[in-house]
């Protein structure tokens, strides 16, 4: 009974009974929950929760329980299931005596909650929205555990700033190993030095990995239901620590961003993701083409962006390419951490862009504009298609100064 169990479930959303079970578990010492009963007669009726990774564990543990059962007493398990394959619950059947099945033993399994909306999943990548998340308190998240985890990261990991930015500076090239401050003496001064903390992958330290790989599997789901895919391409998580007042400047990402607030509040305004007025199409190629990423900015723009007010437990979607900006509120440090990723149409959406990047030079000698990318599905799909050919052909172009 005392075999590593672990419940590694959908950990982004909010889903009440599912963690009130789990809290049910994890007061005791054991991962595994069982009810006492009151007459022999009386089934003995055991709770655990397992992800696929603990497939094999669960059945270790099942099976030394069986192994130990009374003939005349009968075991029901339930397992919270936080992504247990069908193939892997074959196998954990196929390891019990056969003979016990239906009869003596009885393995029912609680399916991973829905947690998405049909309507939810939908405007993946169309608009943001803000949402709940349920990792507050994340020991992973707290500030002791960032301070012993940051400094002991590889050096390309941590990027900071200890300038205060602003909207018209380009995001991507503000980070640099300061001068002036060492990483330890940032975090240490963080409330009062105006600095800007942005750790890459923090999930290569043990403390987030679990947490990592409970994000993707929330973020599959949503776009499993969203059908741009089954695999997250290039999850990454980002985590930030920022100063009271600091600001984020307007920048876009090449990615699909869910950003977390843990603590203080912020100011988010995101802009509809191919709004031609918010980025043009010549600097949003640019950008993703990774040839100019300094973004034009214009505060008379600010009208046409969506505000949101943000706070720890929240949840914001920012879609693909969609321009935004960030304010960090001013009573308080503030620490939130995304996860990013790719969905197969992002990636075709950014082959596009590049395409049309490449292109663009060369069908304006004949008075040509290159048609935009995210209106024809066909379109961008042949653009991606050609990307590579067309990306060298023309740098080949250049480099001779056709
Ligand atoms: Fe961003």
């Amino acid at each position: 009974m005392h075999q590593e169990v672990r419940a590694r479930i959908s950990a982004l959303f909010v889903y009440k009974h599912y963690y009130q079970l789990l809290e049910e578990m994890n007061t005791m010492k054991s991962d595994v929950a069982v009810k006492s009963t009151k007459s022999p007669q009386d089934p003995i009726v055991a709770l655990c929760g397992a992800d696929n990774t603990y497939a094999m564990p669960l059945a270790v543990t099942i099976r030394s329980a069986v192994e130990n059962l009374n003939s005349d007493r009968k075991l029901i398990w339930y397992v919270i299931d936080g992504g247990i394959t069908p193939s892997n619950k074959r196998r954990i059947l196929k390891s019990m005596p056969q003979s016990l099945l239906g009869n003596q033993l009885e393995i029912r399994w609680i399916p991973r909650p829905d947690v998405f909306s049909e309507n939810l999943a939908k405007r993946l990548d169309r608009e943001s929205f803000k949402f709940k998340h349920k990792l507050l308190g994340h020991p992973a998240l707290s500030l002791e555990n960032l301070a012993k985890v940051i400094p002991a990261l590889p050096k390309n990991h941590v990027h900071y700033s200890n300038k205060m930015m602003k909207n018209g500076d380009s995001f991507e090239q503000s980070f640099q190993h300061s001068n002036n401050l060492s990483i330890e003496e940032t975090i240490d001064s963080i409330r009062v030095s105006d600095s800007y903390i942005m750790i890459s992958s923090p999930e290569i330290d043990d403390s987030f990995a679990s947490l990592y790989r409970e994000l993707i599997t929330d973020v599959e789901t949503l776009m499993q239901k969203r059908g741009v895919g089954t695999k997250a391409i290039d999850p990454k998580l980002y985590l930030f620590i920022a100063s009271p007042n600091s600001i984020t400047p307007f920048h876009i990402d090449r990615y699909s961003t869910f950003l977390m607030q843990f603590r203080g509040s912020k100011e988010i305004c995101v802009f509809n993701p191919w709004d031609e007025r918010a980025v043009t199409s010549i600097a949003r190629e640019a950008y993703v083409a990774y040839a100019n990423t300094h973004l034009p900015w214009c505060l008379e723009n600010d009208v046409l962006a969506t505000k949101f007010v943000f706070h720890p437990g929240e949840t914001l979607h920012i879609p693909f390419v969609a321009g935004h900006h960030v304010k960090n509120g001013s009573e308080d440090v503030s620490i939130s951490m995304s996860i990013i990723f790719n969905t197969r149409q992002t990636m075709m959406w950014r082959k596009a862009l590049t395409f049309n990047h490449s292109i663009r030079p060369i069908l304006e000698r004949f008075d040509i504009t290159p048609a935009p990318v995210g209106v024809h599905f066909w379109r961008d799909t042949a653009k991606a298609y050609f990307q590579r050919p067309v990306s060298r052909v023309t740098k080949l172009l250049k480099s001779s100064k056709y």
